[in-house]
């Protein structure tokens, strides 16, 4: 048995506002793992929007801006967070873990110790697992990976085997939940074309290799710079972030000005343009708003040309042993932009905010 420190290392939200909020201290009381919990040793922690976006209050309906890491003009606190409730600080944030299981609480998850694990980042009520009325979200609701060790359910607990590095493991979890649950949402199978906004992302760059995995083409959208990374990830074309004439760059790119489904994390400006690239009957699925939450929506694109919209947001049981599954036989692979010690986090997460990253950045505690 493996003997284990009283505190440990951690980085604290202390309350919304700016990169300052953030502090990093060595004595943290070390989590204890109750009835039904594991403590995991955190190999490393993926960083993700919603930790910028909790931490600025961007959730809060007062907040209408993109999403630009700077606490936010009419942002209140009572609805901060993604569920639309207020958070409890201090909060260590941090949703995609890599780790080993050092520890069990009582009840369950002795067979687990030694192993190591990612986590699903959806928490929720055992006695209603498919209420997803009943949901929180690791590292928001509860504290979560950033730090050096961290409790969970046992039942949120995935052993993975796989070659690949922690850090490269703790790039999957929410990018690639949230992606797969798009897709399952819109349907989508191998007849399909997928248009996707914001593809050198986290989220987008998941979209490329799942929509793939099922057989249908993909268009990804991204910033110049970053076009020759984002081609290297398999999808049928890539087209400059906003093009002016999206269905002429489609008809270029693929033969057809329109797609059968948009895939989108991006919204803001661009956002009428998506919705004219689908195809009569097309399906518009969305889990971000990334260049801005509100849109111009004409009523008539979306009912004279018979569309489906479904947003996607809680995952449901078995997405994410699917994840692990296409991890374990090589059907996903990580993208890894840069790693960053914990204590930088605020570092980190300054990079993560310029975009100049393709896929996604870990810290390691
Ligand atoms: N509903 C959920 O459960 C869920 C889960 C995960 C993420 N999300 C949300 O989805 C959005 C994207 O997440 P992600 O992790 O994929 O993000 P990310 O890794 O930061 O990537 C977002 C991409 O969007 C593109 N982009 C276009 N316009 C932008 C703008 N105005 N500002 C910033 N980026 C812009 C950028 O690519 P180019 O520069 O190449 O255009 C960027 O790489 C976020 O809003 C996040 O909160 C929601």
């Amino acid at each position: 048995m493996t003997e284990l420190p009283s505190s440990m290392h951690a980085v604290l939200l202390k309350g919304h506002g700016g990169l300052e909020q953030l502090e990093y201290v060595e004595q943290w009381p070390l989590p204890q793992p109750g009835l039904r919990e594991v403590l995991i040793e955190v190999g490393a922690c993926g960083l993700n929007n919603t930790d910028v976006n909790t931490r600025t209050a961007w959730y809060s309906k007062g907040a209408t801006e993109a999403t630009t890491g700077a606490a936010l003009e009419g942002a209140e606190d009572d609805d901060a967070s993604w569920g639309g409730a207020e958070i409890r600080f201090p909060r260590i944030q941090g949703a995609d873990v890599c780790g080993r299981v050092v520890a069990a609480g009582s009840g369950q998850g002795d067979h687990l110790i030694g192993r190591r694990v990612l986590i699903d980042t959806w928490l929720r009520d055992w006695n209603a697992p498919m209420d997803l009325d009943r949901c929180g979200y690791y590292g928001s609701e509860c504290d979560g990976g950033y730090a050096s060790y961290t409790k969970v359910d046992v039942r949120n607990v995935h052993p993975v085997e796989s070659d690949l590095s922690d850090a490269e493991l703790a790039t999957f979890a929410t990018s690639y939940v949230t992606a797969e649950n798009m897709l399952n949402r819109a349907q989508v199978g191998e007849s399909d074309s997928v248009l996707i906004p914001g593809a050198s992302g986290g989220v987008g760059s998941a979209l490329i290799q799942l929509a793939k995995r099922r057989g249908a083409r993909t268009v990804a959208l991204c910033g110049e710079a970053k076009a020759a990374a984002v081609a290297a990830i398999g999808p049928d074309a890539v087209l400059p972030r906003a093009p002016d004439d999206l269905g002429a760059a489609l008809e270029r790119a693929i033969g057809r000005d329109k797609v059968t489904v948009v895939a989108d994390v991006v919204g803001g400006a661009l956002w009428p343009r998506l919705i004219d690239a689908l195809a009569r009957g097309g399906r518009y699925t969305c889990a971000g708003a990334i260049a801005g939450p509100v849109v111009a929506f004409d009523l008539r694109s979306f009912y004279l040309r018979d569309l489906t919209f479904t947003g996607a947001t809680i995952v449901p049981p078995g997405v994410f042993g699917d994840l692990v599954g296409y991890i374990e036989r090589g059907e996903v692979k990580p993208l890894l932009a840069e790693t960053y010690p914990l204590k930088d986090l605020v570092a980190a997460q300054e990079a993560f905010i310029a975009k100049r990253h393709v896929g996604n950045i870990v810290v390691l505690p």
